[in-house]
């Protein structure tokens, strides 16, 4: 199947179809404290937080999902409209359809006759091409694009294992990531989708000068399930084997908590099933900096177009404003010093995956203000 129809059948499914994993993103095992007296007015709180070297009025990314097709088009222009007058970050899908179809580029660049040259955008290319070739003149064009600030490299290992056609050589990914992080003038984001940075996966990639993650952690949008679907009408066997492994990776909460551990002055998106502004604020208050959601934004233009994604976008704000104003915070960083609470069994979780909890927020609490380190320039060595 083609690159342009695959994306098609892809929104088709994630609209339709029940793509979620059946597990939880884990948010219920952390709790923020109610304050009684929160000592300030609700429409003071300030939800700002540096991304990029720029200033995002809410710490929500609307990650990259799609590009290649007419209709691609459309949604990411919308997306793109959405995210500019709400001051958010957004992601294209993974470019590669644009790059190996010149006349398809159209389909990405619209964000930015869309979003405007202000809205925070993030192109997208994924390992499997950087195993088979890719390298920085490819990413260039893809940053060239859409004038990209910053490139998502995906991971989606777990995925191609289930497609028919998948590209399931993984191996130089982290030769090839290492020679962007180096070579490219934007910084390089390492993005899951949908199985989770893990500690082992973030170390690795720390260790190679990555210093920009998104986890996208199981609990949201399982690519498991969508190829699972996909396979039902070509190959029973694969079906049969996706269904098995449709819940498979590491619970979004748990994964943020992870390479947030692993990698301490880095920049950390929490996504995966971030389906209110509550557990985005829990994100943010346990170690991400800022939040992603790709599937609600889907269905929401799908049921409702360009105001849709509005709508979902301004509940979620004022659901982290009302987190902050009810825990006493007055921005995001008060948020990181209220008392947060880890129920079992994630705390136990945490501490046998090598994670010392009471240091771990005691540390995010005392030098990790959200949006620290996500600016250009990198982490100190
Ligand atoms: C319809 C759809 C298409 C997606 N396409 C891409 C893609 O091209 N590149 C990518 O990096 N991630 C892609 N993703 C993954 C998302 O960016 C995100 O990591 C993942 O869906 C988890 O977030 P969610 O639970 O809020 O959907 C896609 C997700 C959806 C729902």
């Amino acid at each position: 199947m083609s690159t342009p129809s695959r994306k098609l059948d892809h929104i088709r499914l994630a609209v339709d179809a029940s793509i979620e994993h059946s597990r939880r993103p884990l948010f219920e095992l952390v709790e923020l404290v109610h304050v009684a007296v929160p000592e300030n007015s609700l429409k003071a709180v300030d939800l700002r937080v540096e991304f990029l070297g720029r200033v995002l009025s809410a710490p929500i990314m609307i990650t990259g999902m799609t590009g290649g097709h007419s209709v691609a088009a459309k949604i990411n222009c919308s997306i793109a409209r959405a995210a500019a007058e709400l001051g958010l970050a957004m992601g294209v899908g993974s470019q590669r359809a644009g790059l190996e179809h010149p006349e398809l580029a159209y389909t990405y660049s619209v964000v930015r006759d869309c979003g405007g040259g202000d809205v925070v955008v993030v192109a997208n290319i994924g390992a499997p091409q950087l195993a088979e070739g890719y390298g920085v003149a490819e990413a260039r064009k893809a940053i060239e694009m859409v004038d990209a600030d910053a490139l998502a490299v995906h991971l989606n290992a777990a995925q191609e294992s289930f497609q028919p056609e998948g590209d399931t050589n993984y191996r130089g990914v982290l030769a090839a990531i290492k020679n962007l992080v180096e070579n490219i003038d934007v910084p390089v984001i390492v993005k899951e989708t949908g199985h989770g940075i893990g500690l082992e996966a973030a170390l690795m990639l720390g260790s190679i000068g990555v210093n920009y993650f998104d986890v996208s952690g199981a609990g949201g949008t399982s690519w498991v399930k969508v190829e699972y679907y996909r396979a039902l009408t070509v190959d029973k066997k694969l079906a049969e084997a996706a269904r098995t492994f449709s819940d498979w990776g590491i619970a979004t909460l748990q994964a943020t908590i992870e390479a947030r551990w692993a990698v301490p002055y880095s920049c950390i998106i929490a996504s995966g099933g971030i389906r209110s502004g509550l557990d985005a604020a829990k994100a943010i208050a346990a170690g991400a900096d800022l939040v992603g959601v790709a599937l609600p934004v889907m269905r929401a233009y799908s049921e409702r177009g360009e105001e849709g994604i509005r709508e979902l976008l301004e509940t979620y704000m004022y659901e982290i404003k009302t987190a902050l104003f009810l825990t006493g915070a007055r921005n995001l960083k008060e948020l990181r010093e209220k008392p947060l609470i880890i129920h079992e069994p994630l705390r136990s979780i945490l501490e046998r995956r090598g994670v010392y909890v009471d240091l771990y927020l005691d540390t995010l609490r005392k030098r990790v203000t959200p949006g620290k380190w996500c600016k250009p320039g990198g982490r100190p060595s």
